[in-house]
């Protein structure tokens, strides 16, 4: 597969099937992600996969976040959507998250937050030609301490994102881009 059509025809996976990836499949996905542009050579990123028994208190700490948050209600239906969400969770083979140390300078931060960003979209790449599939998530939980605190990460690091990895279970269908033209203008 040649990188153009990698770049078309990847998509964001929301269904995978059981079968975990393989760390040697995964540790190469994120050694082509880490040619990713980076200034000053920083190469900001860090990644934990929570894989296997490993994804158990993950995903609890995510759970436990969405009910500090209020998302999930501590009622009856609260706790119908408390053994779904963990049912579903847990499904997922593999739940990277990706962050990086926070600079104190914005403008670094600024760099790093852009280079950790195309990493892993060199990640979901690269993952596409080895048939694996990812789902970019940005959510609540990521900004919440208690959540930091209950994974062990130190808090002078910044969650860009965790993405959810496996082998597609169905693959949707493409979601046209608008025409280029309509948003691109040489100044001449
Ligand atoms: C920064 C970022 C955050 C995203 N967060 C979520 C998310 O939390 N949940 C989700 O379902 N999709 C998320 N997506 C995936 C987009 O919904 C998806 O890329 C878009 O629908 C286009 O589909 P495609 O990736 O298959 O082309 C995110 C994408 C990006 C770039």
């Amino acid at each position: 597969m040649d990188l153009l059509q990698a770049l078309q025809e990847r998509r964001s996976i929301y269904n995978f099937k059981r079968d975990p990836v393989d760390k040697l499949t995964l540790s190469t996905i994120f050694t082509y992600a880490s040619w990713a542009p980076t200034h000053y050579m920083k190469e900001p990123w860090r990644i934990h996969v929570y894989q296997g028994e490993g994804r158990k208190a993950f995903v609890h700490a995510i759970i436990a976040s969405y009910e500090r948050s209020g998302m999930i209600k501590r009622d009856q239906k609260g706790e119908k959507m408390k053994a779904s969400m963990t049912d579903f969770l847990l499904a997922i083979p593999h739940h990277a998250l990706i962050y990086f140390p926070i600079d104190a300078d914005p403008i670094r931060y600024e760099e790093d937050y852009a280079a950790v960003s195309a990493f892993i979209q060199n990640a979901q790449l690269a993952a596409w030609t080895f048939d694996v599939g990812m789902l970019w998530t940005i959510t609540p939980y990521m900004h919440d301490p208690a959540f930091y605190k209950d994974i062990g990460l130190d808090e002078q690091m910044k969650i860009a994102a965790v993405m959810q990895i496996g082998y597609p279970q169905k693959i949707p269908n493409s979601k046209p881009r608008t025409p280029i033209e309509d948003k691109l203008t040489f100044m001449t």
